[in-house]
């Protein structure tokens, strides 16, 4: 079967799609993205993505290039044109293709893409924890906006490759852990509490980190949104990230020093069975 995405109003064939050579998310990273998780062919929190791809929209001065209806629609045609029961739906926007120039073009449109792919988390993570590294968050000061700028997130995510690790967690000046790569950081401290960023244009608003906090607050776990420091993460009981790809996975070892005692710790297996649980009755 041939995959399908959804390219500027048309149903095109995966291994052709394409989009202009001066569109100016290729040339500016000038575009903003979303990323929904699927399961049993249903969305996952669809809509605080679509409202958080809205907010990045306005926070870019890029005007929306479709109503929420039809883009509604699209994302469920693209999924159902591949026949994704579990994966992800990607969602791109950027503000189009015009000549090479800084400021906003007059005249483009913005540019539209939804792919869909099949893809399950990776569950023997998310049973064994993971490694994580620690480097300088090097990204720009509105990492609230998801934009396309994702290129210090490959470099570090690379990093944590060949360092062989899974991931690494971003510090910035002041020993203040941000967030990971692709997902947003969490400890619980030796007292039994959760404590992840609080919602600052210092991390991504995560709708993961979001959903698992409701789910944790419904639980009655006690639970504090703040930045919390590197110092910290290693005095720390149990560590994890949360993000559409990764759910709930255990952070085991920061810079091969083991969190807790090394394995996955019990709130946030708790945890990841509340998500994995929410995830599987998703509407
Ligand atoms: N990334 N922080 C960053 C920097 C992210 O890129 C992401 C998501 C998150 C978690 O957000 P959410 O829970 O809404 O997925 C936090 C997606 C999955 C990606 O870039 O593929």
């Amino acid at each position: 079967m041939s995959r399908i995405a959804y390219v500027n109003g048309r149903y095109v064939p995966h291994r052709a799609a394409s989009v202009h050579i001066e569109d100016r998310g290729y040339q500016f990273a000038d575009g903003i993205y979303e990323v929904v998780a699927v399961r049993g062919g249903r969305l996952i929190d669809e809509l605080p993505h679509l409202d958080r791809l809205d907010r990045s929209l306005g926070e870019m001065r890029i005007a929306a290039p479709m109503g929420r209806a039809p883009l509604r629609h699209a994302m469920r045609e693209v999924i159902r044109r591949n026949r994704v029961e579990n994966g992800i739906v990607y969602l791109q926007v950027t503000r189009g293709a015009a000549p090479r120039d800084h400021a906003f073009p007059k005249s483009a449109k913005p540019a539209l893409v939804i792919t869909a792919k099949r893809a399950l988390p990776k569950f023997a993570q998310m049973e064994r924890g993971i490694a994580v590294i620690t480097l300088p968050d090097i990204r720009w000061k509105r990492r609230d906006i998801k934009t396309v700028n994702l290129t210090a997130n490959v470099l570090a995510k690379q990093q944590a490759v060949d360092a062989g690790a899974a991931d690494a967690w971003l510090v910035d000046e002041a020993g203040i852990v941000s967030e990971a790569t692709a997902s947003n950081a969490w400890i619980v401290t030796k007292k039994n509490e959760l404590i992840t960023h609080d919602p600052s244009p210092q991390i991504l608003n995560g709708i993961t980190r979001l959903s698992v906090l409701a789910l944790a607050e419904k639980k009655g776990y006690r639970f504090v949104e703040r930045a919390f420091s590197l110092k910290e993460a290693f005095g720390a009981a149990e560590a994890f990230v949360t993000g559409s790809t990764s759910w709930v996975t255990p952070v085991v070892t920061i810079d091969g020093k083991p969190v807790g005692g090394g394995k996955p710790g019990p709130l946030t297996k708790a945890l990841q069975k509340l998500y994995a649980d929410y995830a599987d009755a998703a509407v």
